[in-house]
């Protein structure tokens, strides 16, 4: 599995140190949660962090976007070289729009869905997407519980891709540890976000149970 590790869970403070050290422990890349207070609760970072983020590590950037209206900052968000931008359809009605607008820059788009919606909303997007993020707890905050339901979704995802043969990649992001990071690999998920999980355990260890669920 790839493993993603979300920095919600890191100090603030030492953002270059935990990212360093997520890097020494073997983490395939570094999952950036932006949120603004608006679509979700609990603000973190803007353009400008994820832009100083990109100068301290070449481990591909994931950036989650829990914005309103993307759209609106698309253009910064692009700029910061970021390699991965994942937008929720919840927050916009320029879905495709902005995802193309993603991929003609040469950036890898991805769309990304809240627990309570239901997965309908991304079928007609599927085609313009490297990353189909599912979020498996409530989001805005670190530290939450998986919720079972979502194996249903990964599940349903999971044949679409295949029925159409499309190649993106399925990500979940919330509550996950090895037991339920298992469960999303068994029904289709190839990569795993997680902060708590990680940030409560010796590193490298959690990094290499998550790898080998
Ligand atoms: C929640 C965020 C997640 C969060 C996951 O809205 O999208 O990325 O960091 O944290 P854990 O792994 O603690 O559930
Ligand atoms: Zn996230």
């Amino acid at each position: 599995m790839i493993v993603s590790t979300s920095i919600l869970s890191a100090d603030f403070l030492n953002l270059e140190r935990d990212i360093k050290r997520l890097e020494t422990a073997g983490a395939d890349s570094i999952h950036i949660d932006i949120m603004d207070g608006v679509f979700v609760a609990n603000p973190t970072w803007g353009p400008s962090t994820v832009k100083a983020i990109r100068q301290v590590t070449s481990l591909p950037l994931d950036v989650h976007l829990m914005i309103d209206k993307p759209e609106r900052l698309i253009d910064d968000y692009l700029r910061t070289s970021a390699d991965y931008i994942i937008i929720h359809p919840e927050s916009t009605v320029y879905l495709r729009k902005t995802l193309l607008q993603v991929k003609n820059y040469g950036t890898k788009a991805g769309v990304a869905i809240k627990l309570e919606t239901p997965i309908d909303i991304i079928r007609n997007c599927l085609d313009l997407v490297d990353i189909v993020l599912l979020l498996t707890c409530d989001e805005g905050f670190g530290g939450q519980t998986f919720h079972p339901f979502s194996i249903e979704k990964i599940s349903q995802v999971a044949k679409w891709r295949s029925d159409q043969g499309l190649h993106f990649k399925i990500e979940v992001d919330g509550g996950i540890n090895p037991e339920t990071g298992r469960q999303c690999k068994d029904a289709g998920a190839d990569i795993l976000v997680a902060g708590s999980y990680i940030f409560n355990h010796e590193l490298d260890r959690a990094i290499r149970a998550l790898k080998e669920v």
